[in-house]
């Protein structure tokens, strides 16, 4: 239904490690080959629980998208902006708040979660129990239909399909839509009208679901109609109002198998990253002194892969012949740790050659990096005004 949009967020805590390219960042650019796609910066997201150290966020930000742009994420391709810079997204979190029960916050997990988890804060706000929502206000603003996020982050995907229900439920049903909807069947011509009417017939009386899919492919080819009678007709052929504020799914990424260095996955809070754009030395050094198989005390100790949290890095990292090569050489003490490490560090660096570069155009002129995202600014301030335009008509409200 709808065009398909991909839009995905993240808050700016600082320098992107490579668990966040192995990660998101790689599931980011293959999309972006497939669909359009938006990406944005919440930095208001960040206000959120850092808003008693504000500091550091707009450098943050900054820095996360050279982080994006080193990463492959190409802006002639995605959208790419900063939230605080769509003043849009806070007018829709304010007239969403009219609708959300406040029971519908406090059930969502990660209210409860963070506020025990990050104990030094106060976190008793407002601005926090908000949180989903305005996650919310960031995906139905665009009318995204494909939320790129972790597990973590599906039960703010999921409330927000709630809200946009909720929303089309109480303002999906303006004066006259019935007339309305049956005049905008009556645009699609005669044949494709009477089948339409008789699929949906056939939905609404006998449940069928085969019916309803083929009116929704139909009305997807329907060219010449508005959005306004693409989203009545979407709504009518389900016995509903009209659809303003599409629900979004989720795009599970799959859990980032990159390891850090000590074993753990890796992490900003263990101290166990390797940053994107790190230079080579500290990497060289990262990796040199990274812990090994603790049986292997002297070189001529045989060891065991797999109580080496090196071995993990190789598993990301290396071909079956170098693992063979691994496997032997510690078994029976043929190589040495540091001799294990180097094909790791050779990888490491080789992957993150292309990045550095990359970033290293935009280090050097950092205007090219306020460009991009003044025109993504841009770009999604008009997407979101258009939607805006509708939720405001809808809610009751003066439009200019
Ligand atoms: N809450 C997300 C996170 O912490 C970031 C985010 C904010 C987001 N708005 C979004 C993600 C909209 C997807 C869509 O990772
Ligand atoms: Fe780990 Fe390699 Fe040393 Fe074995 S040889 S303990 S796998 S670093």
């Amino acid at each position: 239904m709808y065009e398909p949009r991909v839009l995905s967020g993240m808050r700016p805590t600082g320098a992107l490690h490579l668990g966040h390219y192995h990660g998101v960042l790689r599931n980011w650019a293959r999309l972006q080959n497939e669909y359009p796609c938006l990406f944005f910066v919440a930095d208001w997201h960040a206000l959120t629980t850092n808003y008693d150290e504000p500091g550091s966020i707009e450098k943050n930000s900054w820095d996360m998208v050279i982080d994006w742009l080193a990463a492959g994420i190409d802006p002639s391709q995605s959208t790419l902006f900063i939230q605080s810079q769509v003043p849009e997204h806070a007018e829709l979190h304010l007239l969403l708040s009219m609708i959300t029960p406040l029971g519908w916050l406090e059930r969502v997990p990660t209210y409860k979660d963070q506020q025990e988890k990050l104990t030094e804060k106060d976190l008793s706000t407002y601005g926090f129990l908000g949180y989903p929502l305005l996650q919310s206000a960031d995906i139905l603003i665009y009318r995204a239909n494909m939320v790129p996020v972790g597990e973590d982050q599906v039960p703010h995907v999921e409330f927000t399909r709630e809200i946009a229900r909720r929303f089309n439920h109480l303002y999906g049903r303006e004066a006259g839509f019935e007339d309305k909807a049956k005049a905008a069947v009556k645009k699609m011509g005669s044949k494709k009208a009477r089948l339409f009417n008789e699929l949906r017939t056939k939905f609404l009386e006998q449940g069928d679901d085969e019916a309803l899919g083929s009116a929704r492919a139909l009305l997807d080819e329907q060219q010449n109609l508005s959005r306004g009678d693409r989203e009545r007709l979407f709504g009518w052929l389900e016995g509903s109002g009209k659809k303003i504020l599409v629900e979004p799914d989720a795009l599970l990424t799959a859990a980032s198998r990159m390891p850090g260095l000590d074993g753990q996955k890796m992490s900003k809070s263990y101290g166990n990253t390797v940053t994107l754009r790190e230079d080579a030395d500290s990497v060289t050094k990262k990796i040199r002194t990274m812990p090994t198989d603790p049986a292997r005390v002297k070189r001529t100790d045989p060891g065991n892969p797999e109580n080496c949290p090196v071995w993990q890095l190789h598993q990301v990292y290396s071909d079956d012949v170098r693992r063979q090569w691994v496997q032997t050489g510690c078994t029976s003490a043929g190589i040495g740790c540091l001799e294990c490490k180097q094909p790791v560090i050779e990888s490491v660096l080789a992957e993150q050659a292309p990045m550095r570069e990359r970033a290293q155009a935009y280090l050097d002129d950092p205007t090219l990096v306020k460009n991009i995202i003044a025109d993504g600014c841009e770009k999604a301030r008009k997407l979101a005004g258009e939607t805006m335009r509708e939720v405001r008509e809808a809610m009751g409200l003066a439009s200019s």
